[in-house]
């Protein structure tokens, strides 16, 4: 068994890992995997929704659910940097190498700032977020129970930022319901799955 092969004591190895690896899973590709993502919630999302929501002037209601979308982000950021570390793995010692290690492209301010552009990139991001936290619950499934529920956390509020977005922008850009179930978060970045709040329910 693997878990035999550590012997009493010795810190250099982990059980923890090794029981993952024997079950087929390229720990160092999802270490990889992890970084990205992490620094996706980081500077795409987290850093650059500041800045997309500061521009959504005389739109409270999009500047709200921005924020939402903005501070579940950071809470997805606080919840995974530690399993990169739990698996051996660290963040780059500097934020620019770090930052361009994302694996979603930069939400930067679109031009014209217009609510209708930034909306639309708002609905891109939360796309890659979905893609790319799918991509690690496919990777764990049955494998590495830990990260899945990390990452299931996470991919259950990316599929709800989606929704909200395209809520939105089909309204705000076409006039157009289409529904996403979104009411309110009780208070703003609940974050009801990724910090085990209790889900919406009056
Ligand atoms: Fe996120
Ligand atoms: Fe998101």
């Amino acid at each position: 068994m693997p878990e035999e092969a550590v012997p009493a004591g010795d810190v250099s190895r982990r059980v923890g890992v090794e029981v993952i690896r024997a079950r087929g899973v390229d720990v160092d590709k999802l270490i990889k995997m992890l970084v990205a993502n992490a620094a996706a919630e980081f500077a795409s999302t987290y850093y650059y929704y500041t800045i997309l929501r500061m521009n959504l002037a005389g739109h409270e209601d999009y500047k709200e659910i921005c924020e939402d979308a903005r501070l579940e982000d950071r809470a997805h950021w606080e919840l995974i940097v530690p399993r990169i570390y739990e698996l051996g793995g660290s963040l780059p010692n500097d934020l620019r190498v770090f930052h361009d290690q994302a694996g979603c492209a930069a939400a930067k301010l679109p031009d014209p700032p217009t609510a209708a552009n930034i909306l639309t990139l708002l609905l891109e991001s939360e796309r890659c977020a979905i893609r790319s936290w799918s991509a690690i619950c496919d990777m764990t499934f049955g494998k590495d129970p830990r990260t899945y529920d990390l990452a299931a956390r996470i991919l259950n509020e990316e599929i709800e930022h989606e929704a909200w977005f395209i809520e939105l922008l089909a309204w705000e850009r076409d006039k157009k319901s289409i529904p996403s179930g979104h009411f309110r978060r009780g208070e703003p970045g609940e974050a009801p799955y990724s910090k085990n709040r209790q889900l919406y329910n009056p």
